[in-house]
């Protein structure tokens, strides 16, 4: 079924939808995104993202063209248009068509082009990976400087991802420096006994929404929460292991480069935090 997109103002079918060939999101990857889930009809932690758009944008000097009300609006909007139950909304920014290719940014009041579509996915919190767990590999970070940014340059965790389906695994985690990042799509945490450690917040990676989320609510649960870096070798020494991000949620990881963590099944406290994590979010969801 053709679905209804939004592209600056109008409601198009998918077909009809059109951006220039000299947008700079499609010339320099000169834009930012968004991910928001969708259940039961109703955006989850759709706040969050908002305020991570609009950090985004004024970190590459762009305007936010919507008021967080507005943004709301057009979100309920393409939900309902497009009759979306469970799945995602994408919302795409980018500084716009300047009508010629220069490095330079285009005047400030270029008006940027915005783009929100749908995918539809039915039973999205009742994924079967959730009771199986992902399995993952490890891989060199050889992305930019500012991971903190939601850009749309997704190259790299795009062949991060291939070199994982590659080798018959689910996803990628990234390391620099010895130490992991983060996951391909989400960020990652290992747990030892009643400890969830995961990277600290830095330039190094995404200011996960999800991962705001779960360590509130883990910390709310009397968990302990440790922000510091750890490597491959202490993640396949944890007790267990998952990811968090708005389209998969809490994830568990029970293997990292061929090595099962503690039996290879699912652990108690990925499964209990993303039972927290989609209890909560589903009674707070817009
Ligand atoms: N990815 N780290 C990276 C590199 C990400 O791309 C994402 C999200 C996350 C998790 O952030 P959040 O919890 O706000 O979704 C961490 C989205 C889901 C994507 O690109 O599809």
């Amino acid at each position: 079924m053709s679905r209804i997109v939004y592209v600056n103002g109008d409601w198009l079918p998918e077909a009809e939808a059109k951006v220039s060939v000299f947008d700079r999101g499609f010339l320099m990857a000169d834009g930012v995104y968004e991910v928001t889930s969708v259940l039961g009809g109703k955006l989850i932690d759709f706040e969050g993202h908002c305020v991570r758009l609009d950090r985004s944008l004024s970190e590459l000097e762009m305007t936010n063209p919507h008021s967080a009300e507005e943004w709301l609006a057009i979100f309920r909007e393409i939900v309902a248009r497009n009759g979306i139950e469970d799945g995602m909304v994408y919302l795409q920014v980018t500084r716009g068509n300047p009508g010629d290719r220069d490095f330079a940014y285009p005047a400030a009041d270029l008006p940027p082009t915005v783009v929100l579509f749908t995918q539809s996915k039915p039973g999205l919190a009742d994924s079967p990976a959730a009771k199986t767990g992902w399995k993952v590999i490890s891989v060199e970070d050889i992305r930019w400087g500012r991971r903190d940014i939601k850009t749309v340059q997704l190259l790299y965790p795009s062949m991060a991802k291939m070199a994982a389906k590659k080798a018959g695994v689910d996803d990628a985690w990234l390391v620099e420096d010895g130490f992991v990042t983060e996951g391909t799509s989400n960020n990652a945490y290992i747990v030892k006994g009643n400890k969830i450690i995961t990277r600290a917040l830095s330039s190094d990676i995404l200011h996960g929404i999800t991962r705001a989320a779960v360590l509130r609510f883990a910390a709310e649960a009397q968990m302990e929460v440790e922000e510091r870096n750890f490597t491959i070798a202490e993640a396949q020494a944890a007790d267990e292991a998952f990811i968090t991000s708005a389209s998969a949620f809490v994830m568990p990881v029970v293997e990292i480069d061929g090595q099962a963590l503690s039996d290879g099944k699912v652990g108690r406290v990925a499964s209990r935090m993303r039972e927290i994590y989609l209890d909560e979010m589903r009674k707070a969801a817009l």
